[in-house]
């Protein structure tokens, strides 16, 4: 009876994943499917004869690799020639023709360059046995620990009869956003943040433990066969449609679009030039596109130069670089008092944005690309990423340069600055450390915080070196005349700044939390604190078990909240705060309401402040997405909307303007 259930489970639980995954369509909720995971980790664990070697249960990453184990490839992995302008591709063309001897049009398949590191995934009779990287293209490193991890990936082929042996080749990728989230929780964790979403797959792939890789978000797209048995295809498309028909996910599941049959290269250089403008409307990062000729038969024709296949190209796009010359290094403090090197560079365009600074993220990072002050630098723009210092041009280096060190006392205020053990950030530990305290202020009046929108970072500077702020309940004894006595500040702006500190007194609990600033409790920690605890006095009074129940809060989580709660200094400011008229009300997002369960994105200019409209719909029960899939319910549309209309639109999503959603709120 457990036997059948566990099959039942694991088809159930794959066919959600691959909902979620790769369809992006999830068709349950989150709780729903907790519930059916926990069902079968309870089946596992009572029957120990079952047979786990296509459970999700399996994907958690179990012990860590003492090392890599190497396998040969059973067909090398090729890489491809690259070209970086759209003229090489009648070139290309050219030489596929010439080589075949002939003047007829030859037909392309054109897709995507994926920017991420290249896999190979065995499947054995339709179960997933193995996965090796590209390693020298002849024999690869054994990954399978990590790969196993993601998601989208099947453990097993969903077809009656599958082939004996399938080699799917892709591409392991992180998506931008999930990118950026990582980066944030790195940052708040003291760990080294990665400059670009491929760094970060490839960082990932390459741990021994894959408890790393399961908490990491990779993704898989696939577009290229291995060695097969007992399968024939006549086409590169048929290939690549048979990848998505049976569970594998690839750029076709996400939108056709994003594939095309080209006849010529005029109809390739079309598409290259309409790729290139969707480019930075992609969930992840391409660098590029890949022609292959489509018909097989003609690729085994054409064969080989070298270790590159004669039947296809990447036209890359040309990479948003620039090279300019580093004026200075800053030091600055953060809230947490990370001390951040950031490079001060002559004003250059990148990509059509001009970039003033680049972060160099650490000491760490600073040795590794050796980089000082007086130096010429290569910067570049990755994807939506913050500009980087890609690697210093040597030779225009001065003579007398030296190499740029984080001061061992803090900047701001003098004391000396600690490393821990195992963390790569340089901190000052001064809690009193002025740049500090102006950063905390600064977070205080933020606007997903207490959204004191009149009082900006300079003012907060200006107010605490004339001592007339020191602390967060200190906003709200500033008195006008206190305003006026600073320079260039008229009635009418003191006044404005009076009202804004005014208008901020009756935070939601969730953002009062945030605003806080304690370390590592950002905006969605502080909203599940708020839905746990209901009210500021039971949060300041928690215990560490009542923490523990709060998803997730861990270990680390809980000692910086246990800090704070446990300072008198800090509980005082908040009784000083409510004693000072600030009154807090019930958790922002509403667990009941007319928008429950429905999820909204927002696009163009609506007749209220974008954060504002955010928060009305999580008061009514509603979801904010960051981005149009086919899960999104509402598209909140707006003036001179972008191109999320028309995704959407292409998706089926419910397009509504403001008055719409306000009739849904009833
Ligand atoms: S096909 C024989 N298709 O680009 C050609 N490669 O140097 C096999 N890549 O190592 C590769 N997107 O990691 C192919 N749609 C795509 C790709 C792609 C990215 C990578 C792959 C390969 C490198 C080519």
């Amino acid at each position: 009876m457990s036997k059948k259930r566990h099959e039942e489970l694991k088809k159930i639980i794959a066919k959600h994943d691959y909902n979620y995954y790769v369809l992006d369509r999830p068709e349950i909720e989150d709780y729903d499917y907790d519930k059916l995971y926990a069902e079968l980790v309870e089946l596992e664990k009572a029957d120990k004869s079952l047979d786990l070697s296509d459970s999700p249960s399996q994907r958690v990453g179990g012990k860590p690799l003492d090392i890599f184990e190497k396998a040969p490839h059973r067909l090398p992995m090729l890489s491809l020639a690259n070209s970086y302008s759209p003229e090489d591709i009648f070139d290309f063309d050219e030489r596929v023709r010439k080589f075949l001897k002939t003047d007829k049009q030859i037909e392309y398949l054109c897709e995507l360059k994926f920017d991420g590191l290249s896999m190979e995934l065995i499947y054995e009779n339709g179960q997933f046995t193995r996965a090796l990287t590209r390693g020298d293209g002849t024999v690869g490193e054994d990954v399978t620990h990590n790969i196993k991890t993601i998601r989208s990936i099947p453990l097993k082929l969903g077809m009656k009869k599958p082939p004996s042996l399938l080699e799917v080749r892709g591409e392991v990728l992180i998506f931008k956003q999930d990118f950026a989230k990582l980066n944030e929780t790195q940052q708040e964790n003291g760990q080294q943040t990665f400059a670009n979403p491929r760094n970060a797959a490839a960082g990932t792939v390459r741990q021994l433990d894959p408890r790393i890789a399961a908490s990491r978000p990779l993704r898989f797209l696939g577009y290229a066969l291995g060695a097969t048995e007992g399968l024939t295809f006549t086409t590169q498309y048929e290939i690549e449609e048979y990848f998505a028909e049976h569970g594998i996910p690839t750029a076709i599941n996400m939108d056709k679009e994003l594939v095309a049959i080209c006849k010529g290269p005029e109809e390739v250089v079309e598409y290259y030039h309409r790729v290139e403008k969707l480019r930075p409307s992609l969930p992840f990062d391409i660098d590029g596109i890949v022609i292959k000729v489509n018909s097989l038969h003609t690729q085994d024709d054409l064969g080989l130069v070298a270790r590159s296949p004669r039947w296809a190209t990447a036209a890359k796009f040309k990479p948003q670089q620039a090279e300019t010359l580093i004026e200075n290094i800053h030091v600055q403090v953060g809230r947490t008092g990370a001390l951040t090197p950031v490079a001060i560079m002559k004003p250059v365009k990148v990509g059509g944005v001009t970039v003033t600074n680049a972060t160099l993220h650490n000491q760490d990072e600073i040795n590794r690309k050796d980089v000082r002050i007086g130096d010429t630098v290569i910067i570049q723009r990755a994807g939506d990423v913050i500009p980087e210092v890609v690697s210093v041009v040597m030779e225009k280096r001065p003579k007398n340069s030296k190499a740029f060190l984080i001061p061992s006392e803090c900047p701001a205020c003098g004391s000396p600055v600690v490393k821990v053990e195992g963390e790569v950030v340089t901190r000052c530990v001064n809690p009193l450390c002025i740049a500090m305290v102006k950063e905390s202020l600064k977070h205080f009046v933020a606007r997903r915080a207490m959204n004191i929108d009149k009082v900006g970072d300079r003012l907060i500077e200006t107010l605490v070196d004339h001592k007339l702020l020191k602390s967060f309940s200190d906003f709200y004894r500033l008195k006008k005349e206190d305003i006026l006595s600073l320079d260039r500040q008229g009635e009418k702006s003191a006044e404005n700044v009076i009202k804004s500190i005014e208008n901020s007194k009756k935070p939601g609990l969730g953002r009062f939390i945030f605003a806080l600033g304690i370390r590592f409790v950002g905006e969605q920690t502080a909203k599940h604190l708020a839905d746990h605890f209901g009210t500021i006095e039971r949060f300041l009074q928690a215990t560490d078990e009542d923490l523990l129940q709060v998803p997730e809060i861990g270990p680390k989580v809980l000692k910086t909240i246990r800090d704070w709660i446990s300072n008198p200094i800090l509980v005082q400011e908040v009784h000083d705060m409510l004693k000072l008229g600030v009154t807090i009300s019930g958790p922002a997002r509403a667990q009941e309401g007319s928008l429950s369960g429905k999820s909204f994105l927002i696009t163009g200019t609506l007749p209220v402040k974008r954060d504002d409209a955010k928060d009305l719909i999580e008061k009514n029960g509603g979801k904010i997405l960051g981005s149009v899939s086919a899960k999104l319910n509402y598209l909140v549309v707006g003036d001179d909307p972008g191109s999320k209309v028309e995704k959407a639109q292409s998706l089926g999503v419910t397009i509504i303007s403001w008055e719409e959603l306000q009739k849904l709120i009833g």
